[in-house]
This record gives structure tokens, sequence and C-alpha cells, in this order.
């Protein structure tokens, strides 16, 4: 145990040394372990963290996420250097589609708009007219001018979320989070029993989207970082949260005093996992693993992220 306290430690203190020696940052999403939340600069959502690799002064991202969060920091900063600590932090969602999948759609719908979730690859980005994260997606869509074929992708849940609050009919690309897919209606139903004065906050990428309103009519649907905020204002003693749990961390940290119930704890997602303080360390010490986009896919990946900054 001692050992253990003496290692942390020394992480930390390597960490901060480093980080000042090479001018860096540290972003990290809410679904990162505790002790990486807590070595990070900014902690937030996939909307948050695009904002702020927009605007960091640093000339190093550590990007304590998976690698479409890192390719997006590396779109919107050419000229630094993007440091991923583990290359095996991939997404079981961007892996759902490629850029095939998109071209075809794109060439049977000439006149259509491609909506790409964060959630992809450069490569599909680059194929998008605009780009979306959980935060913006209904406003983003809700921006869209009328009377064109929309092409939503690849998250189907997400997808009829956006639907259902804008009216706007899409195409939807068939894919999911297998960590979201696999929250259930039959998860929620056993908490709407157990807790009664409970909110209901419910990430949009989950499978239980419609079956939690019907179950829950007042649950809402927010993104991580709307989960913090909507916990931090509201009255309510108690949440239920569904979505992956290493946002509990947050909530628990920033909204102290009220209770925090995961619907299914053990909503882990493996690729956030694999970063690790001390891969954190090595990440900065040895200036790995450097995540790096051509520039003709990043030129064009880059107009759909900028026309998704500009909405909102
Ligand atoms: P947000 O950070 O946009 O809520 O996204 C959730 C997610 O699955 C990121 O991988
Ligand atoms: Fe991808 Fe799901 Fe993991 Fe988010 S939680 S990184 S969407 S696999």
């Amino acid at each position: 145990m001692e050992v253990l306290v003496q290692e942390h430690s020394f992480l930390v203190g390597e960490i901060q040394r480093l980080k000042a020696e090479r001018n860096a940052v540290i972003l990290a999403h809410s679904y990162q372990r505790p002790e990486v939340q807590e070595v990070a600069d900014f902690v937030g959502d996939s909307l948050g963290l695009s904002r702020e690799a927009a605007k960091t002064k640093a000339e190093v991202i550590v990007f304590a996420g998976v690698h479409f969060m890192a390719e997006t920091a590396a779109i919107l900063n050419p000229e630094k250097t993007v440091l991923l600590p583990d290359l095996a932090a991939g997404c079981s969602l961007a892996d759902s589609i490629t850029p095939e999948d998109v071209r075809r759609w794109k060439e049977e719908n000439p006149d259509g708009i491609v909506v790409a979730y964060v959630n992809t690859s450069a490569e599909v980005k680059a194929l998008a007219d605009i780009c979306v994260t959980s935060a913006n997606a209904v406003e983003v869509v809700a921006s869209l001018p009328e009377g064109r074929p929309i092409f939503f992708l690849p998250d189907m849940f997400l997808g009829a979320h956006v639907e259902r609050v804008t009216g706007r009919k899409m195409a939807l690309w068939p894919g999911e989070c297998h960590v979201h897919a696999g929250i259930r209606a039959e998860h929620i139903e056993a908490l709407v029993k157990d807790r009664p004065a409970a909110e209901f906050l419910i990430h949009p990428e989950c499978g239980c989207g419609s079956s939690c309103l019907y179950l829950k009519p007042d649950a809402k649907m927010l993104s991580t970082e709307g989960m913090v905020r909507y916990a931090a204002k509201s009255g309510a003693p108690e949440f239920v949260i569904a979505t992956e749990v290493g946002i509990l961390h947050r909530l628990r940290k920033l909204v102290p005093g009220k209770e925090f119930i995961p619907v299914k704890p053990d909503a882990v997602c493996e690729y956030m996992k694999t970063i690790t303080l001390e891969k954190v360390y090595e990440s900065l010490r040895d200036l790995k693993h450097v995540v790096r986009v051509p520039e003709e896919v990043a030129e064009k990946a880059r107009r759909a992220l900028s026309a998704m900054l500009q909405v909102g």
C-alpha cells in the first residue's frame, strides 16, 4: 500500500514537472480513470474538449481519451504535437462506419447533408458537411436547411433522439456504442421502482432512450457535461445516471452532498480505461504516441468541425 502511494506521488510529480518542461496541457474526457482526471488541466465532454483543443496555447496536447478525440485535437491544431498515451484507445462506435459507407450515401443523395457525430475517424469527418457532439446535435440539426436529405451517422440512438426533438426525418446509420447500447429498459425499470425521488439523467447514446422516456417521461437526455450542469442546479437529492460510470467521479466531486446511482455499474468503456497515470507519464516523457492527420484529410475535416463550433 505504502509503495503504491509512493508510486502515485512520483507519477503525479513527474507529470507536473514534464508538463511545465514541455509546455504541455492534459485534456481528459469524463470517462477517464479518476486519477487521470485529477492530473488533467481540463476535464469535459467531447464538445468541451474540442473547444479547449481549438483554443489552447500549449505546444503539446496529451489527450487522455480515445483516438478520435486526439485526432480531432490534431485536426484543429496542425502545428502542435498531439499525444495519445495508448494507441489501443479506440471506439466501437467510430469503428462502425467506413469512409466508403459515407461515399455510397453521398453518391445516391448528391444534394444530401452529412452530419457526423465526432465519434468518427478523420476520414469520415472529411466527408461530412458538419459535425455534432451529444451536447449540440439537436441544435446543429435544427439549424440545417429544410428540404434536403440528411444522413446522420454513426449512432442510431443519438440520431433517433435528435429526430424526436427536432421533428426532422433523417437517414440513420445503424451504429452503436457497445457500452451505451448495453444500457437497456430493464436497467431503468428496476430503478424507477426503487428510487421514486430520483431524477433520471440519460446519455442519448443509450439503447434505452425511447423506452426510458416511456417509463420515466421526465427523464433528461444529456451529454456528460450536461449531466454535471443539470445536477448542480437541480433541487433533487438523488440522480440515476445512465452512461459510462467514469462520469460518477466528476459528478460526486463537483456536486457534493447529492447521491448519484449508476443505472448499470458495469457500464465501463475499456477503451477509455486503457489510459493510466503511468501511460500519461510515459507519454509526456517519451513524447508518444504522436497522432497526425494528413493535411488533405485534416483540411476537409476541419471545415466540418469548424461549422459545428460556430453553431454551438
Ligand atoms: P460526450 O462526451 O459527448 O457526452 O460523449 C460520450 C462519449 O461516448 C464519448 O466517447
Ligand atoms: Fe466509444 Fe462508447 Fe467508449 Fe465512448 S463509451 S469511447 S462511444 S466505445
